[in-house]
């Protein structure tokens, strides 16, 4: 079966008080029974002020980004074994954000995913289509390769170990979502790349997820959870998503 998951992307918001009000206001309200399980990616400089917060109760964190090289001298990257030591069991890995603005390659996200998973964190691997590429009919393909390209480095199986979010490129930070329809369409076509290992893949949406839409696409079958940005920077909003989601 599939883990049920919610993610709250913080991006690069806040100040440490702020994320620790936000941390303390998640941990009174979520507990260890509910049907998803809930993760945070504050930025790295508030991970530790976060993690003091949060302690080892219902919610897990999760570090935005990681260095594709596990130690030496990489000014200003930070390592897996520096993640895991702060605490931490997730990784964005390929966020579009990332990949548009800092110039990462399908392969450099590949080898940031190999990292992750080698030392033991889970890489949540996103992918999605730009606008254009969905006006010309490109999503399936777009997305079928970026996921290839980490096939081809660490193996269909360890892929399958990961999580997948699906998050089209033009509904993040938009306020544009795409319709549980469009979703659920690129969300099954991952499921039947993936084969029979995929199939109790966790596989998230993002792109704009809402309170007033969660519920819809959280619906779809092969939907199981959402990584959330602007919304989870609020915590009734962000519970209120959470809660939608169904084991
Ligand atoms: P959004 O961001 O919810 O603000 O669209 C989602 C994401 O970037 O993960």
């Amino acid at each position: 079966m599939c883990k049920a998951l919610v993610a709250g992307n913080w991006k690069m918001h806040g100040t440490t008080g702020s994320a620790v009000s936000l941390a303390s206001q998640l941990n009174q309200d979520w507990a260890q029974n509910n049907a998803a399980e809930m993760i945070i990616f504050p930025p790295f400089v508030h991970i530790s002020a976060v993690r003091s917060v949060i302690g080892e109760g219902a919610i897990s964190i999760g570090a935005q980004n990681i260095s594709q090289y596990s130690d030496g001298a990489y000014t200003g990257e930070v390592s897996a074994e520096m993640l895991l030591d702060q605490g931490c069991k997730y990784v964005l890995v390929g966020h579009s954000e990332r990949r548009a603005v800092m110039g990462e390659s399908d392969q450099m996200v590949a080898k940031k995913f190999k990292v992750a998973q080698d030392s033991g964190l889970t890489p949540i691997l996103c992918v999605g289509e730009s606008l254009k590429q969905r006006q010309q009919g490109e999503t399936v393909a777009v997305v079928s390769a970026q996921i290839d390209a980490v096939i081809e480095l660490v193996g269909l199986s360890n892929v399958c170990r990961a999580v997948i979010a699906y998050e089209p490129v033009w509904a993040i930070g938009t306020g544009e979502t795409a319709s549980p329809q469009q979703a659920q369409q690129v969300h099954h076509a991952i499921r039947a790349q993936l084969g029979e290992a995929g199939r109790s893949t966790t596989l998230l949406y993002g792109g704009s997820v809402k309170a007033s839409n969660a519920a819809e696409l959280f619906a779809q079958p092969d939907i199981n959870g959402g990584l959330v940005g602007g919304a989870s920077l609020e915590a009734d909003e962000f519970l209120n998503i959470a809660k939608l989601i169904e084991a």
